[in-house]
């Protein structure tokens, strides 16, 4: 993740374009240190982002389909998680950045969305009856897929979920050196309001490196090792 120092997220909210990419190309240069199997977004970060706001194309389904897991390319080896609860996010194909598209839904998904998902080969599962349980994701994503280990990527609200369900190993953050103060803006950590929020986690650093342009990377380890 890259927050503001005032943890806040949007780049968007920073209207100067040439900052933001200098950022987002520091972003990208360290993304690429990292080894893992598959990445994993938000409804709103993959729409904003990577699904450039496609809209599905429903029909009806021939036939009620069952919630089981569906494997759209068994061949792949590296995969991009959309978290999408309601089943709203529209795909070019099974793919982005390279790719393959794993739908992680609930069991009240309409049944013409499941259907749109097969016909496009995208694979998914489902993580709860009406809402996201990110045990059981992980676990279906290590049983069913290559998947080892998984690279976190916001935005807000999806990091706050994992982090309140006690999931996550490590945390890397690029510190940029801008007050952003935008009121109601996500922050590195969002806990939705319907979800019970526990106790801040206590972080144990690792590294802490001053990049140029007055840009920090820290990480840190969730456990004391
Ligand atoms: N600076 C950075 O490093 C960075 C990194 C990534 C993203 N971003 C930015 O962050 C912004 C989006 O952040 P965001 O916090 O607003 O949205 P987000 O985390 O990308 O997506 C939130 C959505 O994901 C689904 N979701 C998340 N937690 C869930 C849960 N526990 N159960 C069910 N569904 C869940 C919900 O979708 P539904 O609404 O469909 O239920 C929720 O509205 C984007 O503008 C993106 O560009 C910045």
């Amino acid at each position: 993740m890259m927050s503001s120092v005032d943890g806040k997220i949007l780049s968007a909210n920073w209207k100067d374009e040439e900052l933001t990419n200098t950022f987002a190309g520091y972003f990208e240069k360290y993304h690429v240190t990292f080894t893992s199997q598959a990445w994993m977004c938000g409804r709103i970060t993959m729409e904003r982002d990577f699904s450039g706001g496609v809209q599905p194309e429903l029909q009806p389904a021939p036939h009620p389909i069952p919630r089981e897991p569906f494997i759209g390319d068994p061949n792949a080896t590296s995969f991009a998680v959309a978290v999408d609860a309601h089943g709203k996010l529209g795909w070019d194909s099974n793919q982005t950045h390279g790719d393959h598209i794993i739908e992680v839904l609930t069991e009240q998904v309409s049944d013409e969305y499941l259907h749109y998902l097969q016909r496009k080969r995208i694979s998914y599962l489902f993580a709860g009856q009406s809402e996201v349980d990110f045990t059981s994701v992980l676990e279906q994503l290590a049983a069913l897929f290559p998947i080892q280990t998984l690279m976190l990527e916001g935005g807000g609200h999806l990091n706050g979920s994992l982090l309140n369900a006690g999931l996550i190993d490590e945390l890397s953050l690029l510190v940029l050196p801008l007050a952003d103060g935008t009121p109601k803006s996500p922050t590195t950590f969002e806990v939705s309001e319907y979800l019970p929020k526990g106790p801040a986690t206590r972080l144990y650093l690792t590294k802490v490196e001053q990049l140029d342009n007055d840009v920090i990377w820290l990480k840190y380890r969730f456990e004391r090792s």
